[in-house]
């Protein structure tokens, strides 16, 4: 095989989250001393140097134009294209929620539809870094397709596991990439406890797992790219659907580093966490005021949230709190009714976690958490065309046979004048 150019990376270590202890860039991921999860950390100085407004801006229009805040150090990457996505400004929904400042972050127009392909571009570049040759992952269903659209552009063989009742776009759009997909008869947290078991006999990249410190980097891309398309500033709120918490922890870290590298002024971004209410064990936690992560049955039509017990869950109570921000948790009926309004009035059909996202935004406005003026984002983290089953009622067509007359009599009023052309 051909070898792989290696370049300069400011990724310096792995370093454990509590007791500080550091490891060197390896396929690990907690801390032999404490257990405790291992991160990221860069050579900031060297980075600071070197990166401004002007070198991200000549990169790639993809979230590679951050490479050098991100921890790989081959040259080529496995890229499709994933980030840069579209932020919008939201002059219907706003109106309508009684916001004159509102902006989405439509991560619908990924690759394989989702905000996933941004941390498997990561993954999977590291994968190939350390020379595996599968790539695996426990998922709630975005991430499979990632996986194995990526392990396909990166000639890795793909495992992804998830649970049964997944839903059908899902499931399709994982295995049309040639992925074997392991279906496991049980909850998301089931799959995740035993793909830590399966990780432990086989020699594989698990995205999520033993390169989720590598992974995880990804998200912070959605931070940077929301700060370079407000014009190099930090929003005064971020609304972010949470599952395991990991998104939510490394969109604040992002904004965080590009004001410490001197990118954007200070940061005092309210981090607000959406969540379902059947599966809402970081949204209680903090209701109930404690650091303590109680995990739970999850039981939600957002399948893609529906992670019961959060491995980053402690530390998205951190940034809830670092940040002051606030927590939502929305019912079913407010997920499909958040879907439809966001299609509604702004044209982006969002799978069951944008309908959670729009949802608890609503709630966020009504509790006085945001006010009219304040630069809001929404971060939109997956399409709808994967959860059709969550909105079927919408399919009410008229149906008619094919005279002009019975088009008429179903409109229930005969037409005006023609218009020109
Ligand atoms: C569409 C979508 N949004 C948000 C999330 C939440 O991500 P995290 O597990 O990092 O909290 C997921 C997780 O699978 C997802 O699929
Ligand atoms: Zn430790």
């Amino acid at each position: 095989m051909e070898k792989a150019t290696a370049i300069m990376s400011y990724a310096k270590a792995l370093q454990c989250r509590e007791c500080h202890r550091e490891y060197p860039l390896n396929p690990i991921h907690f801390c032999e001393f404490c257990f405790g999860p291992l991160e990221v950390v860069y050579d900031y100085a060297a980075l600071a140097q070197s990166i401004s407004r002007q070198s991200i801006q000549r990169g790639p229009l993809s979230m590679w134009r951050y490479r050098d805040l991100l921890p790989v150090s081959r040259e080529e990457v496995v890229d499709m294209n994933a980030g840069f996505t579209p932020l919008i400004k939201a002059h219907n929904l706003g109106k309508l929620l009684g916001l004159e400042n509102l902006y989405l972050k439509n991560d619908c127009v990924n690759p394989t539809y989702s905000f996933k392909d941004r941390v498997v571009s990561v993954a999977a570049t590291k994968a190939l870094e350390f020379g595996f040759d599968t790539l695996a992952c426990a998922s709630t269903g975005n991430l499979a397709g990632a996986v194995s659209a990526h392990a396909a552009r990166a000639g890795l063989r793909a495992y992804v596991f998830i649970p049964a009742d997944l839903e059908r776009g899902k499931m399709v759009g994982s295995a049309i990439y040639g992925a074997t997909l392991v279906a496991v008869k049980g909850t998301y947290d089931e799959v995740n406890r035993l793909c830590a078991e399966i990780g432990d006999k086989y020699p594989w990249a698990f995205v999520n797992i033993n390169v989720r410190p590598y992974y995880a980097e990804g998200s912070k891309t959605l931070g940077y790219e929301v700060a370079e398309q407000l014009g190099w500033r930090a929003p005064d709120h971020a609304v972010v659907p949470v599952a395991s918490g990991s998104l939510f922890t490394k969109i604040w870290k992002g904004l965080k580093e590009l004001s410490s590298l001197g990118l954007i002024g200070p940061v005092s971004t309210h981090m607000h966490v959406t969540q379902a209410a059947g599966s809402a064990p970081i949204a209680t936690a903090h209701a109930e005021g404690t650091m303590m992560v109680k995990p739970v049955r999850a039981q939600t039509i957002a399948k893609s949230l529906a992670i019961g017990n959060p491995a980053d869950g402690y530390y998205a109570l951190k940034t809830l709190k670092e940040s002051r921000g606030a927590a939502a948790a929305v019912s079913d009926d407010e997920v499909v009714a958040g879907m439809k309004l966001l299609a509604e009035t702004e044209g982006i059909f969002a799978e069951t976690a944008g309908g959670v996202t729009i949802a608890g935004l609503k709630r966020l406005v009504a509790a006085g958490a945001i006010k009219s003026g304040e630069l809001t984002v929404a971060f939109i983290t997956g399409s709808g065309l994967k959860t059709q089953e969550a909105v079927e009622s919408v399919v009410n067509p008229l149906v008619i046979p094919p005279t002009l007359a019975a088009f008429q009599e179903a409109i229930g009023k005969p037409a005006g004048p023609a218009r020109a052309r």
